[in-house]
């Protein structure tokens, strides 16, 4: 519910649901935010009404005499340099080319019905339920300058947005917007999801302190570098206990989110579009929305915070159409052919694909223009009949026969400068001014602010997509982008609306975004595209810091993850089969290598797991994620819905002599009793090596014939077990069957 109250010359607003509620007040003209979190009474504004905060010593106030005007002790909504408030300021404007003091004061609020988009920025969806209040002020230098604050309270996410709005007859400029400003009391501790290409989303935890602590984008896009998401967690929160907020941006481009502890005690966050180098041109008439900033909270830790950032992406973010939808479990042409191929090799990995179970064969790069390798052919969209000789619908049709649905690979944002586009339109790419075009991955973006460039987008990917019956998309792009500032900004606008013209009318289509992996995971990009491709390591081991990190912000259905080959291209780490799908089931599933090397054991093996996801992927994709207690070092993940929980215990080494474990289970009814199967571990034979001799009867050669023969055909089960036991029991901890450990003089 939404209640005001107007109390002298204050108001009060509350809005709140069952399980976030988030409190306001006017005083001096000024918006404060006075409380964002637990479900409070509506009628306990007046004891946080902060009237015993007041100004001291050097401090400036607002209204003079009055020292509860002083803005810098006040936990405030909105803030402007100028007016007492010494905080970093969430919006900075040029007036006839001088730095002005845009000081807005309170005008009027709203309750609006519905939610009035802009048409190209991604916007979350809003419900019925979704409870919707707009501040509107008024600057007090220039007249007809005007600013909304928009507050939107949906289930479990409080979604916020700053909107400047020029009535005035004079043109003025940008240099900052953020889209939500929030002092918060309490002490903190904040986690940043950070990285680079195949490395991404790893948290790091600081204290939140006097020292500005800025969390920032610089690349072009959300980046590897540090994702938009943050945590702020109360001293002493754990998985399962304390404060923890959860923030984000329905943004893909450069972001900035600061976090500031003041001398007062309040810790000051903003959130939005990095200002670096931002100037932008508001002519009278104009009007500027920022993108849409998502806070979170909850009082039950990092896994009740997940649970409803999980929730609110869910729910308001993904596309209508693929929520709660299972995704289909795909096979991917990439790590296993790159860019070497035929439509036979496709073909016969295509036939082995439906066989294990797969359900959508995608066909990654490669099949365009000059495309045999990555020095040639982006920008061009006309099929490489040598390796396609019956086109993309040719291939389509034949997968359709096989019972496959047909996916694509695009990268429509670069080109090559070894490509007919370039060739053609050298004047359509993206170059800094007074600088010259430098290439990443041989590559070079095309100027999305262009129409042309966009048309030239939509027209060839929708013509492909309607000819070869493609359900499903990898939106791919590459590089770091060579602009900033502007630029920047505006390619970001022009990405968003080609992306609108192609699926908005092919909701059939699921969309994949990727950007050399995890380059562009964000909120703005899953407004368009369900899932997003994690990372291109797929080795578990490394993907246990990557998705752990991912799911504190997004939910599993979000993160691309594949089983591919061992040892991994990247570590050269083997592991075993059942590790790498393990990692891999807790996402949007999928196999990646190259499966006319299987091994019989391996494909048995393979198509027994993709059976057993497929029995559980309602709950791997969209079940309550939780963190458990593991042993140091180790990773539990915990997925829930209804009757079914499933738990994965993940160890990076293999200690020797290991302690007895114990697997505690969250969330079940005490008093219940379950029943628990634990899934056994494939051991091969070849990797005993010459251990081997020691139990077999004849000493057999470790890398001659016979070893080989076993290896391909059998396979030893270890760590299966099952057993009953209460609710109750599960949370306190049950042991497992001891891990494998091997010792020479025992026999093993
Ligand atoms: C990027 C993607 C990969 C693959 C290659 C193809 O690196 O992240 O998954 O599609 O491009 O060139």
């Amino acid at each position: 519910m939404i209640k005001h109250v107007e109390k002298e010359s204050e108001q009060f607003f509350y809005i709140g649901n069952e399980r976030l509620s988030c409190i306001l007040k006017i005083a001096f003209g000024k918006a404060q935010l006075l409380h964002l979190g637990a479900p409070l009474g509506e009628d306990d504004f007046a004891a946080l009404g902060c009237e015993t905060l007041f100004g001291w010593g050097t401090d400036v106030l607002y209204k003079e005499g009055d020292s509860r005007s002083c803005l810098d002790a006040l936990p405030l909504a909105w803030s402007e340099r100028g007016s007492g408030d010494y905080r970093e300021s969430p919006i900075e404007l040029l007036y006839e080319g001088e730095d002005i003091c845009p000081d807005f004061v309170y005008s009027s609020f709203a309750v609006p019905e519905h939610e009035e988009p802009d048409a190209v920025l991604p916007h979350a969806r809003g419900e019925q339920e979704t409870l919707r209040l707009v501040f509107t002020s008024k600057n007090r230098l220039l007249e007809g300058l005007t600013l909304e604050l928009r507050f939107s309270l949906f289930e479990t996410a409080l979604v916020r947005q700053a909107v400047l709005m020029n009535g005035s007859d004079k043109p003025l400029r940008v240099t900052k917007l953020m889209s939500a400003c929030a002092d918060l009391h309490g002490r903190f501790t904040v986690s940043t999801f950070d990285g680079g290409w195949i490395r991404e989303t790893h948290r790091h935890t600081v204290p939140a302190a006097q020292a500005r602590v800025v969390n920032e984008s610089a690349n072009g896009f959300s980046s590897n570098r540090h994702n938009p998401g943050f945590l702020l967690s109360e001293t002493g929160a754990t998985d399962d206990a304390g404060t923890v907020y959860g923030f984000n941006l329905l943004w893909s481009g450069n972001h900035r989110s600061t976090v500031q502890r003041s001398a007062q005690g309040f810790t000051r966050v903003l959130q939005g579009i990095s200002p670096e180098g931002l100037c932008l041109e508001l002519l009278p008439g104009g009007r500027l929305e920022t993108p849409e900033a998502v806070a979170a909270w909850s009082d039950r830790g990092l896994n009740g915070l997940m649970e409803n950032m999980h929730r609110f992406v869910n729910r308001a973010v993904i596309p209508p159409a693929w929520q709660s939808r299972e995704r289909p479990v795909l096979y991917n042409s990439w790590e296993g052919c790159m860019f070497k191929f035929s439509e036979g090799k496709l073909l016969s990995l295509a036939k082995k694909a439906k066989k294990l179970g797969c359900e959508l064969f995608v066909l990654d790069d490669g099949w365009f223009g000059a495309r045999d390798s990555d020095t040639a052919g982006l920008g061009d969209y006309s099929v490489n009949r040598r390796k396609l000789p019956n086109g993309l619908d040719g291939l389509s049709k034949k997968l359709r026969a096989l019972g496959m649905q047909f996916g694509l690979w695009f990268e429509p944002e670069a080109v090559n400068p070894d490509s007919e586009c370039y060739r053609r339109h050298p004047d359509w790419v993206l170059t800094p001014p007074g600088t010259d075009a430098f290439q990443g991955r041989n590559e070079l973006l095309l100027d999305l602010t262009k129409s042309e460039v966009r048309d030239y987008i939509v027209e060839n990917v929708s013509a492909i997509l309607d000819r070869a019956d493609v359900r499903y998309v990898k939106w791919d792009m590459n590089r770091h982008s060579p602009v900033s500032g502007n630029k920047a900004y505006a390619y970001i606008l022009g990405l968003y609306e080609v992306l609108h013209r192609i699926f908005d009318a092919r909701p059939q289509i699921l969309l994949e975004a990727c950007a050399s992996g995890g380059n562009r995971f964000d909120l703005g990009m899953l407004c368009f595209a369900p899932q997003i491709w994690g990372s291109d390591d797929t080795d578990p081991i490394e993907r246990l810091d990557i998705q752990d990190g991912l799911f504190c912000l997004y939910p599993q259905s979000a993160v691309g993850a594949h089983i591919s080959a061992a040892p991994h291209s990247m570590t050269l780490r083997a592991t075993p089969l059942s590790t790498r799908a393990n990692a891999a089931f807790f996402g949007a599933f999928g196999v990646e290598f190259d499966l006319d090397g299987m091994k019989p054991v391996e494909a048995a093996e393979l198509k027994e797991t993709i059976d057993w996801y497929k029995q559980h992927r309602k709950t791997f994709q969209f079940g309550r994620f939780s963190r458990n207690r593991a042993e140091e070092g180790a990773v539990c993940w915990q997925v829930s819905s209804g009757e079914e929980t499933l738990c994965a215990l993940f160890h990076r080494l293999v200690p020797a002599g290991p302690e007895i474990e114990w697997l505690s289970v969250n969330g079940l009814e005490p008093d219940r009793l379950y029943r628990v199967e634990a899934r056994p571990q494939l051991l091969r034979v070849a990797p005993f090596g010459n251990l081997l001799k020691h139990i077999t009867p004849i000493e057999l050669d470790a890398e001659g014939m016979v070893v080989r023969l076993a290896d391909r055909h059998y396979t030893m089960r270890d760590g299966g077990f099952s057993a009953e036991c209460s609710g109750a029991a599960l949370r306190s901890g049950i042991p497992l069957a001891k891990r494998f450990s091997g010792t020479i003089s025992n026999g093993f």
